[in-house]
């Protein structure tokens, strides 16, 4: 079975290669290319079975019909997250698209908590400061989250790991989410205005659907505390950037932090340093004091490096055995 790797970084390769080793896996042939999956590249996969791509690859109408036309049969995400990809036009093909639902949900919780310590506290500032011999504390006041009441937007794995952190630091701990988690018996789950107006900290971990589209806007923005702390590890297309500009300047929020945002893609994984950006969200964003800016890098460890490996290879090989390994997003 010949899968072709699309967007292929050297810590992708290294773990997919220590995996492919593997007797388990000798009739897999994976080529890794650097171009991301896109209508402009799709061609590529001609004469290959399945393609590998990520979060940031553009999987739409036009990219499924060339992948369609090159004779490719599987889609391989290896992400969780698959908003980016047109599983209609998939299942139309009779393509199967399957993913990597679960590769350590605490890497991501984690970095949600990352980014609201860094943000608060700013840890980046200081780092930068002390090390050209200012010591000065001006700037940098936080706010201790102890006691404090964290709200979580979706309870699922990644929500889970975050409010099960944020227990731990102290806080109380509320929640919005359709389907409560049973195993969160120190969660409250209450309605979205509700945490809205409860929570110093809100962290976002529902995925983007067509519901949850922008669902952070002025308008919710304005039902937030003053001096709300904002963090957002889940899919840009969550929250309405310019809105969220609006909010800042308004002096809404003690702290934003962000591993995602809107037109992120194209842009992440990517050193651009010596270009000139073509859009201004991210430097918007970025010039703002009390915004915390990272590349999508939630997922970003040894153990979910690994997990994706692996899962993504068993996806490949229940395919190729004509089997359903339970990660398949179409028929
Ligand atoms: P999951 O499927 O385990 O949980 C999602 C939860 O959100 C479910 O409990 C669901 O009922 C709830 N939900 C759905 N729509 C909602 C809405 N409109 N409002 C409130 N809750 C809603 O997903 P998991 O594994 O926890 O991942 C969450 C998201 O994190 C993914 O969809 C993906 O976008 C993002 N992600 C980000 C990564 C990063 O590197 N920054 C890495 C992996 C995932």
């Amino acid at each position: 079975m010949k899968i072709l790797f699309f967007g292929a970084k050297s810590y992708d390769e290294k773990y997919f290669k220590a995996d492919l080793e593997k007797e388990r896996y000798k009739e897999l042939e994976v080529n890794f290319i650097e171009p991301d999956l896109t209508p402009n590249t799709a061609m590529l996969a001609h004469g290959y079975d399945a393609v590998c791509a990520f979060v940031n690859m553009d999987l739409g109408k036009k990219t499924i019909e060339i992948l369609n036309r090159c004779g490719v049969r599987l889609i391989l995400m290896r992400c969780a997250g698959y908003n980016n990809v047109d599983l209609e036009e998939a299942k139309k093909y009779g393509i199967q698209v399957a993913h990597v639902p679960s590769y350590s949900p605490e890497s991501v919780a984690e970095h949600a908590m990352a980014l609201v310590l860094t943000a608060n506290r700013h840890t980046h500032k200081a780092y930068i400061k002390v090390r050209e011999n200012n010591y000065s504390l001006v700037g940098l006041m936080g706010v201790s989250l102890y006691g404090r009441t964290a709200g979580i937007v979706g309870t699922g794995r990644i929500g889970a790991a975050m409010a099960r952190i944020c227990h731990g630091f102290g806080m109380n701990v509320i929640a919005y989410d359709m389907y409560p988690n049973k195993s969160l018996d120190f969660v409250k789950y209450v309605d979205l205005d509700t945490l809205l107006a409860q929570s110093d900290l809100i962290s976002l971990h529902c995925p983007l659907t067509e519901e949850s589209y922008h669902m952070i806007n002025i308008e919710t923005i304005n039902k937030m505390k003053d001096g709300v702390i904002l963090v957002n590890t889940s899919r840009g297309g969550l929250i309405k950037t310019n809105d969220l500009v609006q909010g800042i300047r308004e002096n809404k929020f003690f702290a934003v932090g962000l591993d995602v945002y809107e037109e992120e893609n194209g842009q992440v994984y990517e050193d651009k340093s010596d270009e000139i950006l073509q859009h201004s969200t991210v430097a918007r964003l970025l010039s703002f004091p009390n915004v915390m800016v990272t590349s999508h890098q939630g997922f970003f460890t040894e153990e979910a490096m690994q997990a994706i490996s692996e899962t993504t290879l068993e996806n490949a090989l229940a395919f190729k055995n004509g089997e359903r390994g339970g990660n398949e997003l179409t028929d």
